[in-house]
């Protein structure tokens, strides 16, 4: 059983974003299954990094695309990316420094954030970029 499972409401209509949201329920997946499989600390933390990495990517992504198409609430989108890459990094930080570990809440808490991200922030820009690019 995975934690996150796509279905096509989280659908964005636009390829390549849809691509990087399943590849992050693959990742939020896959740390979900290193913790129930009780991994060592370092595979559980290359996940944990992979997760830190992919999050700027796509959020870069996304935010190039919502200057480029001149979306109005950029700002405040780039504001719920910045506090995410925030939780993210100190979350790397505090699971290296053995202060956090990956249990069950911090799973439920990352994929409740992605899913709710999607389809309350990601889908606003969708007029505004979809069939251009
Ligand atoms: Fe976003
Ligand atoms: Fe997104």
């Amino acid at each position: 059983m995975s934690l996150i499972e796509w279905n096509d409401a989280f659908s964005v209509g636009i390829q390549k974003i849809d691509e990087q949201h399943k590849k992050f329920f693959s990742i939020t997946n896959l740390l979900f299954d290193s913790m129930r499989g009780a991994q060592d600390r370092e595979v559980i933390g290359s996940v944990l990094k992979e997760l830190q990495q992919y999050v700027v990517y796509h959020f870069k992504a996304e935010e190039s695309l919502m200057k480029m198409y001149n979306y109005p609430n950029m700002n405040a989108h780039k504001q719920e990316h910045d506090g995410a890459i925030h939780i993210v990094n100190k979350l790397v930080l505090d699971y290296e420094r053995g202060i956090h570990t990956v249990d069950i809440e911090l799973l439920k808490f990352l994929s409740d954030w992605i899913q709710s991200h999607i389809l309350q922030v990601d889908r606003k820009y969708i007029p505004y970029v979809r069939g251009k690019v």
